[in-house]
């Protein structure tokens, strides 16, 4: 049997050719459920290592290396890849000293193509695009969607679109989205309701929605976890940890794991813990009451990746948690910039959202969720470079709210020796 595009409600199933964001009869999330028992026979570790260090297309990429469990029947002629993936996953063992663990690594989804894990979702959704002979695409973003959809989509030769609020933006991710061409539409209202007005106008102006509701995009942002598990030669870590806005990438890692398991490709199942910022928090106030109510909330943080009153795949969310036995936290802006400035001082960098992942773990570890001797994984999701803003708001003190406690202050020096020796004198270490 194909690839079909199925309800995770009723479990109604359409034809992957079908342009739907929603089921017609219920109106909830799409998965694109592929035959696991097809796949069974052909799907081992054994073919995935196989094809590691490949220079051959598709394979070459980091998603496309797991073509099987991503879009299984695509023609390979038809896939849009830069190629993405095939990100670092660091051993850090001063940050796991830090966050109070044993071990502790961090896979960097900032080293894609366009500097966020967003690359890997982009490559399935406009290789759907193609497939489905749109010629334009669209989102709402906070940033690095529209980034990466507006490289992709010039990549492909398709009209990008990308709706954001001006305001809070990142400097990097709206610098890209403008330097590779797509159309900018600064619109003065928040995400949630700018990925409303995306999906109104859609099919009115024959867009395709290029948002995590569209689930090509999580396929491809399953082959994190296929990735992390291969660099960990498929021994199943006790912990992933990443942050949460619209829920697309936490979804995607249980739809993954889930499909890792079933397919006997791992032997039991890592627990998932999601981060979210405190100003932007719904799915972190829905798990603190079972899941019996979801209020969406007015959302404001430091961390503009995540800033998400809404997010559209909260069900999927709740599913990966209950298949992975997971966790929700909440960090607040100063945690996270504190974080931040620990991972950017070890070399690695990130954006601000990406340190939700370690400043999560420190706070399961104290509180007692997270053991010493566990291991664990954080996801990094976006680049340093993304938000400068951000990074020198902190180093300088000038972001509200937040105490810059590991600042690196710019030394002065007049253009003489004596000025540059004494301060050479004063900061070096033994
Ligand atoms: N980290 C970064 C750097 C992000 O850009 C995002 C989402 C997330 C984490 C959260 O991932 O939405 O799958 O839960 N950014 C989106 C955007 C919303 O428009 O770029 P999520």
């Amino acid at each position: 049997m194909a690839s079909v595009l199925q309800c995770m409600n009723c479990g109604q199933r359409y034809p992957v050719s079908s342009v739907i964001f929603a089921c017609e009869v219920c109106n909830g999330l799409l998965d694109v459920t592929h035959d696991l028992n097809a796949l069974r026979s052909t799907v081992t570790r054994q073919l995935f290592d196989s094809r590691l260090g490949s220079l051959e297309p598709p394979y070459n990429s980091g998603v496309w290396r797991f073509k099987e469990l991503i879009y299984p029947d695509v023609d390979p002629a038809l896939i849009v890849s830069r190629p993405e993936g095939n990100t670092n996953l660091y051993s850090v063992p001063q940050l796991a000293e830090w966050a109070g663990v044993d071990t502790l690594f961090l896979k960097h989804e900032g080293e894609n193509p366009t500097g966020s894990f967003k690359d890997r979702g982009m490559t399935g959704g406009l290789t759907q695009a193609r497939a489905l002979g749109m010629k334009r695409v669209a989102c709402a973003s906070t940033g690095n969607t529209s980034a990466s959809l507006a490289a992709y989509a010039a990549f492909a030769g398709i009209e990008g679109i990308v709706l954001f609020q001006n305001k809070h933006v990142a400097l990097g991710k709206l610098s890209q989205a403008l330097a590779y061409g797509a159309t900018c539409i600064a619109i003065d209202a928040d995400f949630d309701r700018n990925l409303q007005l995306v999906r109104e106008v859609a099919t009115e102006f024959g867009i395709y929605v290029l948002n995590s509701v569209n689930p090509f995009r999580l396929e491809g942002q399953k082959s994190i976890m296929f990735e992390l598990l291969q660099q960990l030669r498929w021994q199943v870590p006790d912990w992933i940890v990443c942050p949460g806005g619209n829920l697309g990438n936490s979804s995607a890692f249980g739809k993954a794991l889930h499909e890792a398991y079933e397919l006997g490709l791992i032997d039991r199942m890592p627990r998932l813990a999601i981060i979210q910022a405190e100003g932007a928090n719904p799915l972190y106030r829905s798990y603190q009451n079972g899941f019996e109510r979801f209020e969406p909330v007015r959302a404001d943080t430091v961390a503009t990746a995540i800033k998400i009153g809404n997010p559209v795949n909260y069900p999927k969310a709740v599913r990966a948690l209950q298949w992975t036995n997971g966790v929700v936290e909440q960090v607040s802006d100063q945690e996270i910039m504190e974080a931040k400035a620990l991972i950017d001082a070890r070399g690695i960098g990130c954006e601000p959202a990406s340190a939700c992942s370690l400043a999560g773990v420190r706070k399961l570890v104290d509180q007692g969720v997270i053991k010493r001797g566990e291991s664990v994984v954080g996801i990094l999701t976006g680049h340093l470079l993304k938000d400068p803003d951000a990074t020198l708001g902190y180093h300088r003190n000038t972001l509200p709210g937040i105490a810059g406690t590991h600042r690196n202050v710019i030394h002065e020096a007049s253009p003489t020796f004596d000025s540059l020796a004494e301060i050479l004198s004063s900061t070096v270490t033994a």
